[in-house]
């Protein structure tokens, strides 16, 4: 009796226990710098699922909490074209990898969604091994060898157009060479038989939906002045929904390549076309530069977000330094403010403007620059940091005019059966790149010469203002923001895949998941979904979501002394991937068009 009473006292106490660790965390005011935060906060079901039944996003917010993702058991696959997507599962089903269907979206996305999936552009690829072997592929474009520092300024000192419009705008490309070498290290498949299906989407069209029209309408403007008009203009009017879409040139330079290698590209046929059409426009791209063009191999950056593992992107693009910068400022606030309260914008505000400061001024090419990376991701330098946020008051940042941002780029993550994980983000920079369409080649290129500080201390088409580290150079490859990023659980295994389009908002976007779902135990739908925010030091603007925070928090986020502005469109494109028990969770981003595939 008195033993039955003891346990039924211990069982009590047990589930008391478990209700209070389940309960929502009190909304405390985040400890100053100096408390010990390293809490492993392991990412567990009953937390999770106490979380989706108290997440609720501001009224008026344009998303509901609590959609499903996609689920899969084995694989999955997130990209901004549903098409795209499908051809990555194909490839992952006829037995092929993650790193083979990365290939396999990466062609399948140049042919539909040439907005910003390219052969004409660059990337980069964070690779994980389910061996643990982690590495990242460096395919961002280079400066041609006939750049030079003032090449968009004109006489009287003003910055031109030429760095975004035109054939001026390109850097040499890095997209097939880059594809390429990673399936030739970790892929298990030849280039023919991963783009095969990219071949069959151009040669035997797909269906245009609305969403693709209205994309292609959007770039009119900046592809009718080219031969692309003809493809994707036809009779003078965006090609429209419900048609089949064919890329008879498109088809040709992707069985080239499938046929004889990147050579095809950088020396052979398809060469000849782009310098070809650089020649007609004035352009300064040549075969040498072409055939000088090398993907480069980089180790991760590694670093620990309360036990968590983040596998980031190095220079020469800025998104893992920036984004590792920032989660360490972070992780001195113990816990985070619960997410969309004004302490929590007003930290992230703080965060991310100490770690843009260092982006904008710090950070180039390596190969040109010298890139303090070890003092900016560390734990130390941090600290420091976190010290001089005030936790009432924003900081200031001498302001700059600003023009308009886009969303381009595009980002997929992919993960196989196997537990290899591959996260990548390609661009042409601006949607459709410089304009200029390749004749017989069927591809757009790029305008990435504009991510390079074409005028040192003016801002860029993302508003970004940034210094001589990223200044023009012949052979230099320009400061990218993409951020294709890996997350390990405390115990080192794959737990989530994740990266953006959007410029300098990708680092932002990218990072708000990831806390969403590691930080506020959101599933992943609803971390995608959740109202974000961005800040990137200059213009001294905190960036939100159109009603994705109430106008109480705004006034509260004016008082503290922040400059606060609405964006409308939506800040960011992200693809991710997260592990969930018994498989994956898949979710595509919802401000945009894509598709999450699993098996
Ligand atoms: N073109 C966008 C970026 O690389 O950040």
């Amino acid at each position: 009796m008195r033993d039955s009473l003891h346990r039924s006292r211990a069982a009590l106490l047990a589930a008391l226990l478990l209700v209070a660790a389940c309960r929502p965390q009190p909304a405390a005011a985040p400890s100053p710098v100096g408390v010990p935060s390293a809490i492993v906060e392991p990412r567990d079901a009953t937390r999770v699922a106490q979380a989706a039944a108290d997440a609720a996003f501001p009224s008026g917010w344009r998303f509901p909490v609590g959609v499903k993702a996609t689920e899969s058991e084995h694989a999955m696959v997130v990209s901004n074209s549903h098409f795209a997507s499908e051809a990555g599962v194909e490839i992952l089903k006829a037995g092929g990898n993650a790193i083979d269907a990365a290939v396999a979206t990466g062609f399948a996305l140049a042919v539909t969604y040439p907005n910003a999936g390219n052969i004409g552009g660059g990337g980069f690829m964070n690779i994980r091994m389910a061996d643990g072997r982690a590495m990242t592929l460096d395919y961002r474009e280079m400066a041609p060898a006939a750049s030079s520092r003032d090449m968009y300024v004109d006489a009287n000192g003003k910055l031109t157009d030429k760095s975004t419009f035109g054939y001026l705008a390109s850097g040499v490309p890095g997209s097939v060479a880059g594809m390429s070498e990673a399936l030739k290290k970790y892929g298990s498949m030849t280039l023919a038989q991963v783009m095969a299906p990219a071949i069959r989407l151009a040669e035997q069209g797909f269906m245009v939906d609305s969403q693709f029209s209205r994309s292609i309408a959007s770039g009119r403007h900046d592809i009718t002045p080219f031969e692309g008009k003809a493809v994707f203009f036809p009779g003078g009017e965006a090609v429209k929904s419900g048609t089949r879409l064919v890329q008879p040139d498109l088809a040709r330079t992707l069985k080239l390549i499938a046929e004889n290698g990147p050579k095809a590209f950088y020396e052979g046929p398809i060469a000849d076309s782009l310098v070809a059409e650089e020649k007609r426009g004035g352009g300064i791209i040549t075969k040498e530069d072409l055939r000088h063009y090398k993907p480069e191999w980089r180790t991760p950056i590694r670093s620990t977000y309360r036990g968590y593992t983040l596998l980031a992107m190095p220079p020469s693009s800025s998104g893992g330094i920036t984004m590792t910068e920032t989660m360490n400022i972070l992780e001195n606030f113990a816990p985070l403010p619960p997410a969309g309260s004004v302490k929590y914008a007003h930290l992230l505000a703080e965060s991310f403007r100490r770690a843009f400061m260092d982006r904008n001024s710090k950070l180039g090419d390596p190969a040109f620059v010298k890139v303090p990376l070890d003092r900016l991701t560390s734990k130390s330098y941090a600290k420091t940091l976190a010290a001089q946020i005030d936790l009432n008051h924003a900081s200031k940042s001498p302001a700059f005019d600003t023009k308009a941002e886009r969303t381009q780029t595009t980002h997929y993550s992919v993960v196989d059966a196997m537990g290899n994980a591959v996260a990548t983000t390609t661009t042409l920079n601006g949607s459709f790149g410089s304009g200029v369409w390749v004749r017989g080649g069927g591809f757009f290129m790029n305008n990435e010469m504009d991510d390079f500080a074409a005028q040192p201390g003016t801002p860029n088409m993302y508003g970004l203002v940034q210094g001589e580290q990223n200044a023009i150079k012949p052979g230099k490859r320009m400061l990218s923001a993409m951020d294709p990023t890996i997350v390990l659980d405390p115990q080192g295994k794959l737990l989530m895949v994740a990266g953006a389009a959007g410029g300098p908002t990708i680092i932002t976007a990218t990072m708000e998941v990831i806390l969403n779902v590691i930080e506020h135990h959101m599933t992943l739908a609803d971390a995608m979904r959740a109202p974000r925010l961005h800040h990137q030091s200059l213009p001294d603007t905190l960036r939100y979501e159109a009603n994705g925070l109430s106008a109480a928090t705004l006034d509260s986020l004016r008082a503290m002394g922040h400059a606060v502005a609405p964006n409308r469109g939506g800040l960011a494109n992200v693809n991710s991937i997260l592990r969930v028990p018994g498989g994956w969770h898949g979710v595509n981003e919802p401000r945009s068009a894509g598709g999450a595939v699993g098996y």
